[in-house]
């Protein structure tokens, strides 16, 4: 891959409910290794351009082009597990756990993908299956001593505190062995401990060669971790640009705070 080539291209993106225009003609690019803030008021479209390049929505117009071995592939309309086999995980605004399965299987469900055990496999056990198996469970617990949850491997997932479950959202999208991995509020319910930390870890994942997109509402965090900031409005992008910059952005600063804020 071509280090400067970006890992996602978002090409005048739009995606439309009904008569609402909940994306209009949004682009962007996500380079490698520089971690993306996805920022902008509520409703203003973040999780809904989320869904569009993971597959859960196919924009009404414009094109995602996420990197491939064979060169940037157009994805418009690729289901989320094609998504996911392609190399771009998740998390969720709402957490979204097994809260009856426990913290290890929650994550082995994210390896899963991975895995190349057929149905004969599954059914007969042969040995192939059970060494793979073996081999989920080392990945899985990798995965949650990443994020710092080994030791409550075996905990029923919905017992974990909220910072402790956004953790265990992330190390299972790492499970699936992503190169993009779009994180939507992952401090949102943090304590502001647990929001340091979080810090840490996403600089642990770019150290792992993923790329992180963060949707995110704290400007405290979203400014000291980004260096790229995207900013959606009302479905459109107002602006983009280093934190700095962003900061100082009139446009910005209105629609976060309403007109006229800009010149306090
Ligand atoms: N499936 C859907 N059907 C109809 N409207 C939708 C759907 N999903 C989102 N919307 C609408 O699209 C707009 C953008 O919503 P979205 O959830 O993307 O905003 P957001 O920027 O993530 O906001 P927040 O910061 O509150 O999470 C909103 O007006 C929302 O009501
Ligand atoms: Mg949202």
């Amino acid at each position: 891959m071509n280090a400067s080539a970006p890992l996602l291209k978002v090409d005048g993106v739009s995606k439309q409910f009904g008569g609402l225009m909940a994306l209009s003609e949004v682009s962007f690019e996500v380079l490698p290794g520089r971690i993306t803030g996805l920022i902008g008021p509520n409703g203003a479209g973040k999780t809904t351009l989320f869904n569009c390049i993971a597959g859960v929505y196919t924009p009404t117009k414009g094109r995602l082009l996420f990197d491939a071995a064979d060169g940037a592939r157009r994805t418009n309309g690729f289901k989320p597990e094609r998504m996911t086999a392609l190399g771009i995980a998740r998390t969720f605004q709402n957490i979204r756990l097994f809260s009856q399965l426990t913290v290890l299987d929650n994550v082995r469900i994210g390896r899963h993908c991975r895995t190349s055990q057929g149905l004969f496999g599954a059914i007969f056990r042969t040995a192939a299956q059970v060494a793979e198996e073996r081999r989920i469970v080392d990945e899985a617990m990798r995965w949650l001593s990443f994020v710092g949850l080994e030791g409550k491997a075996f905990f029923q997932s919905s017992a974990l505190s909220y910072g402790d479950q956004r953790r265990l959202e992330i190390a299972r999208a790492l499970a699936t062995g992503p190169r993009l991995l779009l994180l939507d509020e992952p401090a949102a319910g943090m304590n502001p401990q647990e929001t340091a930390s979080l810090v840490g870890l996403i600089h642990a994942i770019m150290k792992e060669g993923v790329t992180v997109v963060l949707i995110e509402h704290d400007m405290k965090l979203v400014m000291s971790i980004c260096e790229h900031l995207v900013v959606l409005d009302h479905g459109m992008k107002i602006a983009e640009g280093g934190p700095r910059d962003i900061r100082e952005n009139p446009q910005v600063i209105e629609a976060y705070l309403g007109r006229g804020a800009a010149h306090a």
